[in-house]
């Protein structure tokens, strides 16, 4: 069977980015002879407007059946005032709760040709590739006390850090899955000097790898320290493992070494499912920009490399992934740029649609 793909692609300009996506998705049908079995639907406010809810039952239960689940975005100043239960927000933490995807990648991947967009210096990120997996179920976000409390006379605001040993155990396999495909080294972070919940992510993490990805550099290191690698020479790293908290702070971190939110991609990966691949959802980090939604000028970037995410992670086409990629790289060294990242150095200035053609025509020869 063709591998399938449920296309969410949501409010905002995450229609107008996924149109782009789909010319790729064209390009290789017609190109390299690989077809995807591709469906759509709804999802965030266009779904509460059809169906008085940001994610039909329908909806998600297709989502559970796919390889892959590729969003855009939602959101936007029409739903802002909807009870909390119905905003569109709350289709996509649905499908995260509900597909159980527990590890968040972030990468942060710098382009050559904007190098200079860095607030470091270009030899610091210049050729940088690196992967964050974050850990997105469980932790301080999650854990039991948390409230505001009274204690004697005045408030007390209460979360609670809490790992079980399962929980660790199958981000850490997840992130040495995704070194074995890359440059085969995992750093693992956590403050196991000063809490109880790293000493146990430090200790899990090492069993893991001990027993059954012996053959992967692991190293640790104490989170604070981590962000001031990230920040010194972020090259040093290959993967890097970190809990929920943790990793909130040092994705963002990490995708800033390299430029704009409409470069940035993202997936969100849970339990092996029968085929061995990762249930799967696959996102750009941008939301719907209502700022330039239907003006053409999104950037459709972020979102074509969520797609070359999903070739490698879900479908084992790691070298039609490289091919997106190097696409990507040839438009960007051609000079061409959406308006997110035009810098003082100039550049000829493309629309949503004409970055996508330019990405198609580069597959041609990359
Ligand atoms: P945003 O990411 O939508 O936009 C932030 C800024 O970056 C805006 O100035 C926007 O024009 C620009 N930008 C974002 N993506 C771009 C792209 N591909 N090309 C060029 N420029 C781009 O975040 P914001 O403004 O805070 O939120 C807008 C709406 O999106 C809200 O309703 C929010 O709830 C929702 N949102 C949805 C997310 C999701 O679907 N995963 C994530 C973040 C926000
Ligand atoms: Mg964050």
């Amino acid at each position: 069977a063709n591998p399938s793909l449920l296309i969410l692609a949501g409010d905002g300009i995450g229609p107008e980015v996924m149109a782009e996506v789909k010319k790729i998705i064209g390009w290789f049908g017609a190109k390299r002879d690989i077809a995807f079995d591709v469906s759509e639907d709804l999802v965030g406010g266009c779904a509460y407007d059809k169906h008085g809810t940001p994610l039909a039952d329908e909806t998600m239960a297709k989502a559970q059946e796919v390889d892959a689940v590729l969003l855009g975005a939602v959101g936007g100043p029409k739903y802002d005032k909807l009870d909390f239960s119905v905003k569109p927000e709350r289709g996509l933490l649905r499908l995260r709760k509900e597909m159980d995807l527990y590890a968040n990648l972030r990468p942060a991947q710098c382009f050559d040709a904007l190098a200079d967009f860095s607030s470091l210096k270009k030899d610091v990120v210049a050729g940088l590739d690196i992967m964050i997996v974050r850990e997105l179920t469980s932790g301080v976000y999650f854990g039991e006390p948390r409230g505001i409390f009274t204690e004697g006379n005045e408030r007390v605001g209460i979360n609670t850090q809490r790992y079980t040993e399962s929980e660790i155990a199958r981000v850490a396999r997840s992130a040495f899955e995704l070194a074995k495909r890359r440059d085969n080294k995992v750093c693992s972070m956590e403050k196991a000097n000063v809490m109880e919940s790293g000493v146990l992510w430090r200790e899990v993490v090492q069993e893991v790898h001990d027993k059954e990805y012996p053959d992967v550099e692991l190293s640790h290191m104490y989170a604070d320290a981590g962000a001031m690698q990230l920040t010194r020479w972020p090259k040093q790293f290959d993967v890097i493992v970190t809990d929920n908290l943790f990793g909130d702070l040092l994705s963002d971190l990490a995708a800033m070494l390299t430029g704009s939110l409409g470069m940035l991609p993202s997936a969100s990966l849970g339990a092996p499912m029968a085929n061995g691949r990762p249930k799967a959802l696959y996102e750009p980090v941008h939301g719907s920009a209502p700022d330039i939604a239907g003006q053409g000028k999104a950037n459709p970037i972020a979102c074509i490399l969520s797609f070359a995410m999903a070739l490698r992670y879900s479908f084992d086409l790691g070298d039609e992934a490289t091919r997106v990629e190097k696409a990507v790289e040839k438009v960007l060294a051609d000079g061409l740029r959406t308006a997110d990242l035009m810098g003082p150095e100039g550049g000829k200035p493309v629309s949503t649609s004409e970055m996508g053609d330019a990405v198609v025509k580069a597959l041609d020869t990359s």
